[in-house]
Formats: structure tokens, C-alpha cells, sequence
């Protein structure tokens, strides 16, 4: 059999150190790289970093460029950041040196609504370079987006589609909690969410245009509120303290119309620890139209794992693929994998380090 799919991660925080911990447990896929953007993470044993209690021998770089050179990867599995400009560089260098890119920045998950622009330089630059560069995660990239363009595949007509999650944000890092709001008083998330710095969820356009693209709709416009939830308890993370009367998160809403009428509806409520004020979350989708379909899960689909899981279960999907820039709804069902990685790639083809 061939060698393992050599993978590094791109990010150490919450998810960069879930994804690298999988994939040190995934037959057929070999770690052999992590980047840090803090440079206090330069040289430190991604073990460390990870809380595995125990060392790799994999001391994480500060220099990506440098990183891939030394490592020759197959692929990259990016988990630094939310949005496509900030994403870009990181994906261009790994391209530009033949790396396949899985993304779980939130606008990579369907680039071409932040900017079309930007999709297409990388689009381009993918297919010359011969690989592939996919965005996903939970959400965007599976649970309102994904799920709900599977689930239509069985309605003949529809009238609207709602989904909605409500999900525990305590898996996530402080990145993520800051743009929540998280840890915040309600005026001072009020003019977070005036000078930008608080944001509720990324990526509701994204899961709206990719369902509207997969049916066949034209989107006319969104409208997005934006509310705290205020915690009436105190609740803890090792990154935030929130005491009762401070934001433990947000509550998040998209509307899309098409033809003056509301089509598409996500709802998005998220906050640290809502057990801990018995808030029952889960994930719910709705669709009105012929069948009427509901499709309801709780507690949600947990976001840390899955997030990890899915990025990881795409490796042969992206290394399959054509290259160029996917969103999720382009390749083939995700699939766990439980087998060996290997099996699952087609030929050597999709290894372009291979023949390196
Ligand atoms: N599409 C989806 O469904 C989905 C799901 C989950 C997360 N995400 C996104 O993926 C990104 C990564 O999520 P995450 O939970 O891993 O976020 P995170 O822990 O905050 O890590 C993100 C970046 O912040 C840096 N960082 C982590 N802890 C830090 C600290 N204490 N001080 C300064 N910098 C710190 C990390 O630097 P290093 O590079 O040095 O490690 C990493 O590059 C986020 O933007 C998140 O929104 C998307």
C-alpha cells in the first residue's frame, strides 16, 4: 500500500488541536506538520499544545512557507480564522506550493458571496496548481446548509425552508467567544456589534446562497438581527468568566426573500453552557412545500467534534475532486472514516506529492 496522506494543521487553538489530535488516531493519515500564528506556539510540541499529555516530536512553525517545504504535505487542514480575507494568504501559500486545502473558516464556505473576486484567483490558481481547496465545518459547510440541500432532494416543490440551531459554544476558542460577545455587558456588546468587534455567527449568507444556488432560487436580499443572550447565572470557561447579567451569547437570525416573500429562515441561538439555565438545544429543519418535511435533533449535533470530524472525513473527498475551489454541496456525501484514510483516494492522481 502506499505511504499515509501526509496532513498538517494550519491553527492550534480549540479546533486546530481536535483536528490534529483525529488525525493522529486515523489510519492511513499521517501528521507530520503544525503552524502557529502566535509566535509563542513557534518550536512547542504540538502534543503540548494539544493536551495530549504526551510529546509528537511534531514542534509546531511559525513559518508556513518553510513548514511545507520541510514536510511536503499532500494536505492542509486551515483552522485560524473566520473570514476569507484573513484566510486567503495561509490558503495561496499552501496552493501555490501543491497543497490541497481544507478550510473550516466560516466565508470559505462558500467564497464566492464575500468575495467573487478572491474565489476566482483562488479557484484558478488551485486548478493550475492541480489541487483542490474546499471550505467546511458544522456551520456553515453541514447542519443549515448541507443537511437542508440533502433533505430537499426529496420534495417535488418548496415554499420555505426554516432551520434552526441552538448549540453550546463552550467547545470553541476565544476567538470565537469574542465575536459571540461573550463575557460582555448588554451596552457593551450593543456597541461591539456597532463598531464591528461583536458579530454573532459567520456565515449565514454563506449556507443561505449555497441552498439557494443547489435549488435554483434567486436571492433578493438577507436581513440579520443580532440579540445578547444575557445569563442569569454565573458560568466559567478557561478563556471567560460571564456573571449573571453579562452576555453568554447571542442570538442569531438570517432572513432571505426572493420575490418580496421570506424563503429561507436560519436561526442560530448560541451561548456557553446553556445547560446550565436548562435551555434544551438542538437542531431543527422545516421545509414547507410537497412533501412538508421536519427533520429534529437534541441536543444539537455537538460543533467541536463535528466541525473536527467532518474536516477530517472530507481528506479523500478533496484529494478525489477536481481541481479547483469546492463548497460542499459539489463533492460527494462526507462520510466517516473508519477504515483506512488510503482506500478511499482514487488512484495516485489525487496525491499530487507523490510524485514530488
Ligand atoms: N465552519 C465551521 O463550522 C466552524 C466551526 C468551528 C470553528 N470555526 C472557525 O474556525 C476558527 C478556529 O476556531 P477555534 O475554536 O479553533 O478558535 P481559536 O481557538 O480561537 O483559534 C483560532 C486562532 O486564534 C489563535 N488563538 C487561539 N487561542 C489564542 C489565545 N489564547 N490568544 C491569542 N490567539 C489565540 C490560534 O493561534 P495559532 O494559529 O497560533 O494556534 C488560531 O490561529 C474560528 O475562526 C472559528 O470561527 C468554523
Amino acid at each position: 500500500m502506499r505511504d499515509p496522506i501526509r496532513v498538517i494543521v494550519v491553527g492550534t487553538g480549540q479546533m486546530g488541536a481536535g483536528i490534529g489530535r483525529l488525525i493522529l488516531d486515523k489510519r492511513g493519515l499521517e501528521l507530520i506538520g503544525a503552524y502557529g500564528r502566535r509566535p509563542e506556539r513557534a518550536g512547542m510540541d504540538f502534543g503540548e499544545a494539544a493536551g495530549l499529555g504526551c510529546t509528537t516530536g511534531l514542534l509546531i512553525s511559525n513559518g508556513l512557507a518553510d513548514l511545507i517545504e520541510r514536510t511536503r504535505p499532500h494536505v492542509a487542514i486551515q483552522a485560524t480564522c473566520s473570514r476569507l480575507a484573513d484566510a486567503k494568504d495561509e490558503i495561496i501559500t499552501l496552493v501555490e506550493h501543491g497543497v490541497h486545502v481544507i478550510s473550516i473558516a466560516e466565508e470559505v464556505a462558500y467564497p464566492k458571496h464575500r468575495d467573487p473576486e478572491i474565489a476566482i484567483e483562488i479557484d484558478r490558481l488551485a486548478a493550475t496548481c492541480g489541487v483542490s481547496v474546499l471550505g467546511t465545518g458544522v456551520n456553515p459547510g453541514f447542519v443549515l446548509d448541507l443537511l437542508v440541500i440533502a433533505l430537499t432532494g426529496v420534495c417535488a416543490d418548496i415554499a420555505s425552508i426554516r432551520a434552526e440551531r441552538s448549540n453550546d459554544l463552550s467547545p470553541y476558542g476565544p476567538s470565537v467567544l469574542a465575536s459571540q460577545g461573550v463575557g460582555l455587558t448588554p451596552e457593551a456588546f450593543q456597541r461591539g456589534l456597532e463598531h464591528g468587534n461583536v458579530v454573532g455567527h459567520v456565515g449565514f449568507p454563506e449556507s443561505i446562497y449555497m441552498i439557494a444556488d443547489a435549488i435554483g432560487w434567486e436571492i433578493e436580499r438577507i436581513e440579520e438581527s443580532r440579540e445578547p443572550i444575557v445569563s442569569k447565572v454565573r458560568r466559567e470557561m478557561p478563556f471567560v468568566i460571564v456573571g449573571p447579567g453579562q452576555v453568554a451569547g447571542c442570538r442569531h437570525r438570517a432572513i432571505a426573500y426572493r420575490d418580496g416573500k421570506p424563503v429561507i429562515t436560519l436561526i442560530h441561538p448560541q451561548q456557553i453552557y446553556p445547560q446550565l439555565e436548562d435551555v434544551k438545544t438542538g437542531d431543527r429543519i422545516e421545509i414547507i412545500g410537497r412533501p412538508n418535511l421536519r427533520l429534529s435533533g437534541s441536543p444539537e449535533i455537538p460543533g467541536g467534534e463535528a466541525t473536527a470530524a467532518l474536516a477530517v472525513n472530507m481528506i479523500p473527498h478533496v484529494l478525489n475532486a477536481a481541481p479547483g475551489l469546492h463548497v460542499m454541496a459539489d463533492l460527494p456525501v462526507p462520510a466517516a472514516i473508519l477504515g483506512d484514510a488510503r482506500k478511499r483516494v482514487h488512484g495516485m492522481s489525487g496525491l499530487a506529492g507523490e510524485s514530488r
